[in-house]
């Protein structure tokens, strides 16, 4: 599966719902996730992400990431449409630290 990271945190460009074949994307007030029992594994939201903030859980470090998505997308509502970014979204392209200031 993918997972969505913290550099999605107040970026939330949403390119990635646009591109995902099986809808797999879950919303929450700042940031998405993806459900990875859903996740076909296509790989064509990654390149998408303005943010750089999804990657494959095949890769190192990732493990409390894949939690925060399986939990959540059990939690969040399904979102199948781009909306408009948050107007300050590139202000928090590249930020450090966002998890713990912003997460909710
Ligand atoms: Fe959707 Fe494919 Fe991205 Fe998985 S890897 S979230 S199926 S676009
Ligand atoms: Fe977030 Fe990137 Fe999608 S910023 S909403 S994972 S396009």
């Amino acid at each position: 599966t993918y997972v969505v990271t913290d550099a999605c945190i107040r970026c939330k460009f949403m390119d990635c719902v646009e591109v995902c074949p099986v809808d797999c994307f879950y919303e929450g007030d700042n940031m998405l996730v993806i459900n990875p029992s859903e996740c076909i594994d296509c790989g064509v939201c990654e390149p998408e992400c303005p943010a750089e903030a999804i990657l494959p859980d095949t890769e190192s470090g990732l493990e409390p990431w894949l939690e925060l998505n399986a939990k959540y997308s059990a939690e969040w509502p399904n979102l199948t449409t781009k909306k408009d970014p948050p107007e300050d979204a590139d202000d928090f392209k590249g930020v450090d630290g966002k998890f713990e200031k912003f997460f909710s």
